[in-house]
């Protein structure tokens, strides 16, 4: 029956064609096509009382199992493109904004430390580095601090179980240039220091150093106040005055710790300084002759002067921060100011 056999045929290119159908819209097209109101089968069905009665019922039940072959096919296919979809809608959900990447800036601490440290280039000084993790002979020993000396307890000191400590001020950079090269030097050096304090406003158990020290033949102690006077001035402003007051540290002699005037209230007193009119900014000193012996450098032809100072209270000073503990905790809100 030729009927029959166009009925073949139709189903075979139907289901190339469904087979063909990329995405949702073109099934839809071929559904269409054959199931739509005026589709291929549909209008067979309307067409079927021109078939000759006999022939009706056979024609009739294949069309119409054509039809729901099709059309399961169709729902199959469906289904499949749905869930493609959904999967490309959760792997990549285009209608979210992109990620922006926000860009940082250095810290404040770091900005200050290599304001500090630029000024004291400008003046000829060599910035090196310096490690954090160190032997007690370079914090201690070489400073002329040996194992029972009083002063040892005021460098508090977090110890390592391979006998190793964490370093407790930069002053270990003197040792670690001076063992290596001889004079003339002039030499600063900037970073982390640790000591167990209990944390406080004005205390935290790692914080900043800076380190200077020049050593060479007839250096003597107005050399230190000059280059110190210098810094001071082209860092908080050329009016500010320093003083110097003794002091005792085991590896410089004669030794100091260095003022500025306050340079909020000019010396009058406020809150900052307070009230005292002056701000201690670090200490220093002439380089005592034993930490020439352990470097092997001759006291008798050369001298030397070393400062320290800490980073932390002078970036504090100049950006009338508060409280240490700020710099530390990582909070943008606060990070974000600078
Ligand atoms: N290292 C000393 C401290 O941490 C500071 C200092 C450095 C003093 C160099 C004199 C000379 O307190």
């Amino acid at each position: 029956m030729k009927l029959l056999e166009r009925l073949k045929e139709i189903e075979k290119t139907a289901f190339l064609e469904a087979d063909k159908a990329i995405d949702l819209k073109e099934l839809e097209e071929v559904k269409i096509k054959y199931l739509g109101r005026k589709g291929i089968l549909t209008t067979m069905i309307k067409n079927i009382k021109g078939v000759p009665k006999k022939d009706r019922p056979i024609v009739g039940r294949s069309i119409n199992e054509l039809k729901t072959k099709f059309l399961s096919l169709i729902k199959e296919k469906e289904q499949g493109f749905r869930e493609k979809e959904q999967i490309q809608f959760e792997i990549c959900d285009i209608t979210l904004p992109g990620i922006k990447r926000e860009i940082g800036h250095a810290h404040p601490l770091i900005t200050t430390m290599e304001e500090i440290i630029e000024i004291f280039k400008e003046m000829g000084f060599r910035h090196v580095d310096s490690p954090e993790i160190e032997t007690e002979f370079y914090n201690f020993e070489a400073l002329n601090i040996p194992k029972n000396h009083p002063s040892r307890e005021t460098f508090h000191t977090f110890y390592l179980d391979n006998g190793m400590l964490l370093r407790s001020q930069t002053s270990t950079a003197q040792i670690r240039i001076m063992e290596k090269y001889q004079p003339p030097l002039q030499i600063v050096h900037a970073g982390k220091v640790y000591r167990p304090d209990a944390v406080d406003a004005s205390h935290s158990f790692m914080f900043y150093q800076l380190e200077g020290f020049m050593v060479d033949r007839g250096i003597v102690f107005s050399d230190l106040k000059g280059v110190l006077e210098r810094f001071a001035k082209r860092y908080f402003g050329e009016d500010v005055k320093m003083r110097f007051r003794p002091h005792f540290f085991p590896f410089t002699e004669p030794s100091a710790e260095v003022d500025i005037s306050c340079f909020l209230c000019r010396g009058k007193g406020c809150r900052v300084c307070s009230f005292k009119g002056w701000l201690e900014i670090l200490g220093a000193g002439m380089i005592n002759p034993r930490v020439f012996e352990f470097v092997k450098i001759d006291p008798n032809i050369y001298t030397g002067f070393a400062f320290g100072m800490g980073i932390d209270r002078i970036s504090m000073l100049k950006y009338g921060i508060e409280d240490i503990r700020l710099f530390y905790e990582n909070d943008v809100r606060f990070l974000r100011q600078f």
